[in-house]
C-alpha cells in the first residue's frame, strides 16, 4: 500500500536555534498577546521571516459573526503579500496561548492556512520552513509542503 511519510525535527532546546529563529519565535509569542479572540479565547501568533531579514507578524482576528474571523497565519501571510508581492518568505513560526486550554503539543495550522502557505511556497520556488511551537517544544518542518501532502494546486491540473 502506498504510504505518505512526513519528516520533521523535534527541538526541545531553544538554544539550538539561530538568533534569527529565536527572534522569530519571540515575535510570534509577543503578537499573540494582542489577538482579538474574545469568542474562542484562544490567542494565536504567527511571524514570518522574509528574504530581506525583516519580520511580519499576525494574530487571529475574530468576529461576533464567527465565519468572518481569520487565523493568525493568514493575517501575517496576506499582510506580507499585499505589501510586498514578490518578496520570498523564508520561515514562519506559529504559537498559541489560552487560559482555557492546555496543550501538550504545539498548535498545528488549519487546512486553509496550510493551503495558502503552500501556494506561496510553490510560487516562490523555494521552501518555507515552518516552526510550530510552545514552551516545551518546537516542531520544525523543512517546507510547507510537508504539512499538506496531496494538496490542491492549479499546477497539477492540465487542460484537456
Ligand atoms: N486559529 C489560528 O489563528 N491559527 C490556527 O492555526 C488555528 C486556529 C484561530 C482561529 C480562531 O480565532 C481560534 O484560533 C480558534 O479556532
Amino acid at each position: 500500500m502506498p504510504e505518505i511519510k512526513i519528516n520533521f525535527d523535534e527541538i526541545l532546546d531553544r538554544n539550538l536555534l539561530s538568533s534569527e529563529e529565536l527572534e522569530l519565535l519571540n515575535r510570534a509569542e509577543e503578537i499573540l498577546e494582542t489577538a482579538y479572540a474574545p469568542y474562542s479565547k484562544f490567542n494565536v501568533g504567527a511571524t514570518l521571516l522574509l528574504e530581506d531579514g525583516s519580520y511580519v507578524s499576525g494574530n487571529n482576528q475574530e468576529n461576533a459573526s464567527f465565519p468572518c474571523g481569520i487565523c493568525a497565519e493568514r493575517v501575517a501571510l496576506f499582510t506580507t503579500k499585499a505589501n510586498n508581492p514578490n518578496i520570498k518568505i523564508r520561515k514562519i513560526a506559529v504559537t498559541t496561548k489560552s487560559l482555557e486550554f492546555t496543550k501538550e503539543d504545539p498548535i498545528a495550522p488549519c487546512g486553509m492556512c496550510r493551503q495558502v502557505l503552500l501556494e506561496y511556497e510553490e510560487q516562490q520556488k523555494e521552501p518555507i520552513q515552518v516552526f510550530l511551537f510552545n514552551e516545551k517544544k518546537i516542531l520544525k518542518f523543512h517546507k510547507a509542503k510537508d504539512l499538506l501532502p496531496l494538496y490542491f494546486s492549479e499546477n497539477r491540473l492540465k487542460r484537456k
